[in-house]
């Protein structure tokens, strides 16, 4: 683990121990701005090497994981929140459109929930989000980019809700 990640982690640990709720998180969006505003802690946290999906650290204790992205071409994710967790975006490099949605109806395990859009606006280098427990929400990418995420829980361990556009 290099050092940034490390202080990262050691950081978002500290919070989280005293403030688990949404106040925490905006926490942490407040770190994650600052330290990706220089580009050498970009490149120590989501470097050349990164995959769609790396998986840098996750908290023994508290479950929450820290993870880089990297995606080199176009793409749309459906809308989702992340189920019993949070979510927080942190744009590294490029440009993240992101939609935001309001339920219409809900999901179940067998039939997607409906969504309509409720705001659309831009991630670029530097601006953080949190995503709070059932906010839905969509990215899409036109051209390369590079996010750090930072989840309550790991999320490829849990069986996510459908949503599609009513
Ligand atoms: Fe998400």
């Amino acid at each position: 683990m290099n050092k940034v990640l490390k202080s990262l982690a050691q950081q978002c640990r500290e919070i989280l121990g005293d403030r688990p709720g949404p106040d925490g998180r905006e926490k942490i969006a407040e770190l994650l701005q600052v330290l990706l505003s220089d580009p050498a802690n970009v490149d120590a946290l989501v470097p050349e090497s990164t995959g769609e999906r790396d998986m840098l650290y996750r908290d023994p204790e508290l479950g929450f994981c820290i993870l880089a992205h990297k995606y080199k071409g176009e793409r749309t994710s459906p809308p989702h929140d992340h189920g019993p967790s949070w979510a927080i975006y942190a744009q590294a490099r490029g440009e993240t459109i992101m939609h935001d949605y309001d339920k219409i109806k809900d999901a179940s395990a067998d039939k997607p929930g409906k969504v309509k859009v409720s705001r659309t606006y831009s991630l670029k280098p530097g601006i953080v989000h949190v995503y709070n427990e059932g906010d839905l929400h969509s990215p899409t990418r036109v051209g390369p980019t590079s996010l750090v995420r930072v989840e309550g829980t790991d999320m490829s361990q849990i069986e996510r809700l459908r949503y599609e556009l009513a």
